[in-house]
């Protein structure tokens, strides 16, 4: 199959589809790639980095004619009249609300996948052109604010003074407000943060900042996106948000329900209250804007002196990165759609990620796809929530006495019936079992590896105690000894290995 990467035809738009390294990617899977002239110029992706992957370069006609169509941006009207009945297009659709565009994909008879709905789940995540976007555009919104603050982010004491570091509130803890958090706390900045599902909290602190509580009572979510605020968390969050803005040098917001216009957070009185050059980037402004007088585009300047940036294009300001992600993505995707690597893209409407993107198939509607379970997502709680101080293995009232009475018995058996010192080392044994037992059955699965370090260094205890009892003439305690050795082993070199391949994950590979 052919795959065409055409010139985006937005105003202004920066990005492409493909970079060289893609286009070789997608070769390998079989397919044939043409790219229009011209396309990856803003992209700082010469013609020449596409002929030199082996890849043809063509005009719009030849590129539009392909079989397969990968874009960044919606097509226009006049680019989906140039496609082929039955032709594949893969581009970013805002599906959820673009009715038009989904009908007139409809009835040019093509199948059309939108990157921008691929389902927040673990295994999607290498095609989620989103999260790369927000990431992108996350880490720019701090430049931008950087660069019109115009002050030192870091604070310093020099000879000359004391220079105090700039303060940042970072409001919605998602992909972009994530990067935005860890690059202000690159740069040196005090960062606090705030986003409605209490549950990134831990995510906020690991970036680097602290987050800020308010107390109420928070929805959960089943997508692993926000829910719309109640009057009374509005209430609750309005005064905090006054708060932390008035205090903040730099304000990056990033609220976002999808397919909402996005929630205003900062009125025109927290606006007007704000310090003189301080800063508000409001990366929401495309649908709305979090903060009052931001204008989708714009760097408007408030009478009070503070700068409202509403850039749209925050990703493709760094045009090279955001579209290698994206190609990435895009190579993901098709990986996916070519399970044989023959250059056939095939569509298994069982995969639920393959139904999530897939918005028309050879002109029949298919959004919306059914919901998806994400796992990002907080588990929906149980009927009957679980007794907290339960242990995990914990078992039936019955069978507890049971277990206690025969170990009484066992007990009382050993001290009639056993020389000195066994009944003391006996005593020592049972206790160990129960206490083990409670113990390492109420730790978290967060933290198995400490305990894992843990029951290493009570099998390198074993494994002093067997090799010491080895010296003995007595057989018994031979053979005893030596499988205590051997069952100590298994669990050290058991642990290294898990270790191993636990780093192993986090490999960037050669
Ligand atoms: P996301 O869905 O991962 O994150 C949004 C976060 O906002 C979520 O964590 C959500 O819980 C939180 N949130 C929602 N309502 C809130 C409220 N009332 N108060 C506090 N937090 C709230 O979205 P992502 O990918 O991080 O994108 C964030 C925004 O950035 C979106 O509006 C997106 O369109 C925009 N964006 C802007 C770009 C630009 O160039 N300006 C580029 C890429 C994304």
């Amino acid at each position: 199959m052919l795959i065409g990467i055409p010139r985006e035809s937005k105003v202004g738009e920066t990005l492409v589809a493909a970079t060289g390294k893609t286009v070789g990617q997608l070769q390998s899977l079989g397919y044939d790639v043409i790219v229009e002239a011209g396309a990856g110029e803003r992209a700082e992706q010469p013609d020449a980095a596409f002929t030199d992957a082996g890849t043809r370069i063509g005009s719009s006609e030849q590129v539009w004619g392909a079989d397969v169509v990968v874009k960044v941006n919606a097509p226009s009207d006049e680019e989906i009249a140039r496609l082929r009945r039955g032709a594949v297009l893969i581009s970013m659709m805002a599906p959820g609300r673009n009715p038009e565009l989904l009908e007139k994909l409809q009835n040019a008879g093509v199948t059309a996948l939108a990157m921008d709905a691929v389902p927040r789940i673990s295994r999607a995540q290498s095609m989620d052109v989103l999260s790369s976007m927000a990431n992108v555009a996350g880490y720019r919104a701090v430049v931008e604010a950087a660069h019109e603050f115009g002050r030192m982010f870091t604070g310093q004491v020099t000879a000359a003074g004391k220079i105090p570091p700039a303060r940042v509130f970072v409001v919605g803890a998602g992909v972009a407000g994530l990067a935005a958090i860890g690059a202000a706390s690159a740069m040196g900045a005090v960062v606090r943060a705030f986003d409605v599902r209490p549950e990134v909290a831990e995510q906020v602190q690991s970036m680097g900042a602290e987050f800020v509580q308010v107390d109420f009572e928070a929805e959960k979510s089943e997508d692993g996106y926000a829910k719309e605020m109640t009057a009374e968390q509005e209430a609750a969050t309005a005064s905090m948000y006054d708060e932390e803005a008035r205090g903040a040098d730099i304000v990056i917001t990033t609220a976002q329900i999808p397919g909402r216009p996005a929630p205003r957070l900062l009125t025109a009185e927290t606006v007007a209250a704000m310090k003189h050059g301080s800063v508000i980037v409001d990366m929401a402004a495309s649908s709305g804007g979090n903060a009052a007088g931001a204008v989708a585009d714009e760097k408007v300047v408030t009478d009070n002196g503070v700068t409202i940036l509403g850039y749209t294009d925050l990703a493709g300001r760094l045009a090279a990165q955001t579209s290698q992600l994206y190609g990435t993505n895009i190579v993901n995707l098709v990986k996916l759609l070519t399970p044989e690597k023959n250059g056939e893209l095939t569509l298994d409407m069982d995969d639920i990620v393959q139904r999530g993107i897939t918005v028309t198939r050879d002109g029949e509607g298919m959004w919306p796809p059914p919901p998806v379970q994400v796992s990002a997502a907080p588990k929906a709680a149980a009927a009957e929530p679980a007794p907290v101080a339960e242990p995990k293995v914990a078992m039936s009232a019955a069978k507890k006495v049971a277990f206690a009475l025969a170990g009484i018995i066992i007990f009382g058996v050993v001290v009639a019936f056993a020389p000195p010192p066994l009944p003391q080392h006996f005593m020592v044994l049972m206790l160990a079992i129960v206490i083990g037992y409670y113990v390492i059955g109420n730790v978290a699965h967060a933290l198995h590896t400490p305990l894992m370090s843990v029951t290493n260094a009570i099998s390198g205890v074993v494994i002093v105690g067997a090799l010491l009892q080895l010296a003995t003439d007595n057989v018994t305690i031979q053979v005893l000894a030596t499988l205590a050795i051997l069952v100590a082993s298994i669990n050290v070199f058991g642990g290294f290995a898990v270790t191993r391949r636990m780093l192993a994950m986090f490999s960037k590979g050669a």
